[in-house]
């Protein structure tokens, strides 16, 4: 299944592809491309440049749940997330989104969410970031609240962003600590409640749907 959602997501990305060739579309591609609902994207550490990402490995501390790192290669497929809304909400794929907007992130390959929770983190002590449930089982642990850097109303791909988790009030971060033994070279992502420069992201590779209004006028 996750497959066959690759396969439309690559199709999509050749669509949108040649869309950009086109010189109405050009003014917004050079702005930033819009992150939309049902976007598959790499989020990337501003200040280390590894990509948030997860595996089917569970932490061995903490809640033992399937482990969240930081990733230093570019290339890898366990890196992406899909956008997702709050449930119970009117929001649709190809929405564009506000800042301080609620989303969850699904990790597409185990289908489960990015989670926290007031679990340790395994090296620093702080909130242990993990991914949990899957397709038809969400909760409120799974959500984030979207903070644009700067003045930037809608969540564009030049922007720098903080993600924070509602239950726990923990900004999503990471730093230059790393794991030797289940996951060597990754680095721990955690949260952490401190604004801090170590809490900013940026969308990095991924396929961008696109938004909803450019659609309905093609
Ligand atoms: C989610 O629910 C659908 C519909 O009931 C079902 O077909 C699917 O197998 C469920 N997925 C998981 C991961 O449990």
């Amino acid at each position: 299944m996750a497959l066959s959602l690759l396969g439309l997501a690559v199709f999509l990305f050749v669509t949108m592809d040649s869309d950009y060739t086109s010189s109405t579309a050009y003014a917004a591609a050079s702005e930033g491309v819009e992150i939309t609902y049902g976007s598959v994207i790499k989020l990337m550490h501003e200040k280390t440049k590894f990509r948030l990402h997860s595996h089917d490995v569970p932490y061995g501390s903490g809640s033992g749940q399937q482990s969240v790192t930081g990733f230093p290669n570019v290339d890898d497929a366990n890196s992406y997330w899909v956008v997702r809304p709050e449930p119970d909400t009117s929001a649709k794929s190809g929405d564009n989104i506000k800042s301080g907007t609620i989303i969850r992130l699904q990790h597409m390959k185990t289908r489960k969410w990015l989670h926290s929770h007031l679990h340790a983190s395994p090296i620093s002590g702080n909130l242990e970031v993990s991914c949990f449930g899957d397709d038809n089982n969400s909760d409120t642990g799974d959500y984030w609240r979207l903070e644009i850097e700067g003045s930037g109303k809608s969540w564009r791909q030049d922007q720098r962003v903080r993600l924070l988790h509602v239950d726990t009030s923990g900004f999503l971060h990471s730093h230059n600590k790393k794991y030797s033994r289940i996951a060597g070279g990754q680095q721990e992502v955690c949260g952490v409640r401190e604004k801090k420069a170590d809490n900013v992201w940026l969308a990095a590779e991924g396929i961008y749907l696109p938004t909803a209004e450019s659609k309905a006028s093609m």
